[in-house]
């Protein structure tokens, strides 16, 4: 396993869980919002043949959009949707030589339609999606199964890194728990299936938007995460 992230505490205690079960890891501290540092980790894994890429990574920011830090929107582009775009690529084609791979992009419930006071956030997952759909269709000739995930609100650092504690996101019943999403992801995965979406609620959620129109899903969503919500 390649562990890609910041956090090199929480890189090594992972490497610690794999290797405790059999597996073998190694730590890749880079931060993949910089493009320097994307280019410098494809250097550092180019003699490996990575079979499969999990494109993880991702963070989002709650907010008024004319009020919120620009920086910090332009980062989560880069994150969520350039550097996702650039492992995809590098990695796929290694893939395509080898006439195998298998790519796992985590998009979200949010990738459906357009969400008030996390704007940016909700269209970044909109790309995802449309983008994992179409490789998978342009993949699968070469033996590479590409599958968008799509998770609703989830119990992980996510709320916090995006200022969420003014929104209702999270202070809705059926907020699922981490090993639970990854455990039905990976079912939907090995399924060869293109998109999954883990859970029950989630998979009626997303059903629902056929059955609304769009507008009326971005008011609904108004209504959920506008800040009225105090802690
Ligand atoms: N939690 C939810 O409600 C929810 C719902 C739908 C979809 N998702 C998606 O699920 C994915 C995982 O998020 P999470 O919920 O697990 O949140 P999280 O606990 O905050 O994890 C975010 C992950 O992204 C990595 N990351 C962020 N910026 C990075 C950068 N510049 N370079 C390298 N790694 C970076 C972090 O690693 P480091 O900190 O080590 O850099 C961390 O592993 C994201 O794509 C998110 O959009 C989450």
């Amino acid at each position: 396993m390649l562990l890609v992230g910041r956090n090199v505490e929480q890189l090594f205690e992972t490497k610690h869980f794999v290797e405790q079960r059999g597996g073998s890891a190694v730590v890749l501290p880079y931060d993949i919002g910089q493009t320097v540092q994307i280019e410098a980790l494809l250097r550092a894994t180019e003699n490996i043949p990575v079979d499969i890429l999990i494109n993880n990574a991702g963070f989002g920011l709650y907010g008024e959009f004319v009020e919120t830090d620009l920086s910090h929107e332009l980062n989560m582009i880069d994150v969520n949707i350039r550097a996702l775009t650039h492992l995809t690529k590098a990695f796929a084609r290694g893939m395509k030589v080898r006439g195998s791979g298998r790519i796992i992009q985590i998009a979200s419930t949010s990738s459906f339609h357009g969400g008030p006071f996390m704007s940016v956030y909700y269209a970044t997952k909109a790309y995802v999606l449309s983008f994992s759909e179409a490789l998978a269709d342009e993949l699968a000739p070469y033996n590479i199964q590409v599958t968008a995930v799509c998770p609703g609100a989830t119990y992980t650092d996510f709320a916090k890194t995006a200022d969420l504690a003014t929104s209702g996101l999270f202070k809705r019943p059926g907020i699922m728990d981490a090993n639970t999403v990854a455990k039905l992801s990976i079912t939907g995965y090995m399924k060869g299936k293109t998109l999954v979406i883990p859970g029950r609620s989630n998979a009626v959620y997303v059903f629902m938007t056929r059955f609304f129109t769009r507008r009326k899903f971005v008011q609904m969503t108004h209504q959920l995460q506008a800040p009225t919500h105090s802690l």
